[in-house]
């Protein structure tokens, strides 16, 4: 009992410690100027682990701290959505939500539509496929059934290759569907991004997967967050981003989510 009462004694005075501790940022954080921090509405597709997935109900990954780090850093407080890969491009392009994050790749195409804030992460498409499998390259995959995330830049690549109306790419409306399609046999390959099919087949011994790398055929690819056109979002996430960058806090939630350190040079290059 006695131990009980110290316990929470503790858990008050942590309570206390860290109310008072949101009260000076809300004071402090340049934006508000002491009065409530704005809230912005962030959409993901949380089926994308290691950058966002769901535990026990909530939100996490790598670009949940990302982004809370950069938001802090910008005087604004967070609420994230995971409404689905497809709904993050329509409620950002409609203003239902004012940012998208999602491991989302910055290209010409989605610029067209969309503002992306400056790069934070460095990817590529890789190909996840059973062990023994006889697909070595990207080449390998013509006339293999290869599954993909819709509307994502794994289909791009892979029609790239097999043709665009191809019925040997199947579609998934999101990426955990594509591997569990690999898994069951109805695919021969996944096509995603190599962060996420080396932790799926790291994390995932009893599914003898295995990655295969091109960098011949798949392309250097940077995250954004993405905004509407002309969101006046950008230019102060741009300059959090960068204060991230600098004071080592991006460093820090990188080498807690990769176990390595980030090349924030070739990142800051690409501005
Ligand atoms: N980087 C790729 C793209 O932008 C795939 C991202 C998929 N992200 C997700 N959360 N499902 O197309």
């Amino acid at each position: 009992m006695k131990k009980f009462r110290k316990l929470s004694f503790i858990m008050l005075l942590s309570m206390v410690f860290i109310l008072s501790a949101c009260g000076t940022s809300q004071v402090d954080g340049g934006k508000s100027g002491g009065e409530e921090k704005k809230t912005l509405k962030v959409v993901t597709d949380a089926a994308y682990a290691p950058f966002e997935y769901m535990d026990k109900g909530e939100i996490v990954g790598f670009d949940v701290d990302f982004i809370e780090a950069v938001a802090k850093e910008a005087g604004y407080e967070l609420e994230i959505v995971n409404v689905g890969w497809d709904p993050v491009f329509v409620e950002v392009k409609d203003k239902i939500a004012d940012v998208g994050i999602s491991a989302i790749t910055i290209n010409d195409d989605r610029k067209q539509t969309y503002d992306f804030s400056v790069p934070y992460f460095l990817s590529t498409n890789k190909i996840l496929v059973p062990e023994g499998s006889d697909i070595k390259s990207a080449a390998d995959l013509k006339g293999k059934v290869v599954a993909v995330q819709n509307g994502t830049t794994g289909q791009e690549a892979v029609e790239a290759l097999l043709g665009k109306n191809n019925k040997d790419i199947k579609k998934f409306e999101n990426n955990n569907l594509a591997i569990m399609e690999l898994n069951s046999g109805g695919a021969d390959a996944v096509v995603a991004d190599n962060t996420v099919v080396e932790e799926y087949a790291k994390n995932n011994p009893n599914d003898k997967l295995v990655v295969v790398e091109d960098a011949n055929a798949f392309e250097s690819e940077y995250y954004g967050l993405m905004f509407a056109k002309e969101s006046p979002l950008k230019a102060e996430f741009d300059a959090a981003i960068n204060k991230v960058f600098e004071n080592g806090t991006y460093a820090k939630i990188y080498k807690e989510w990769f176990g390595s350190e980030p090349d924030v040079e070739n990142l800051k290059a690409q501005q």
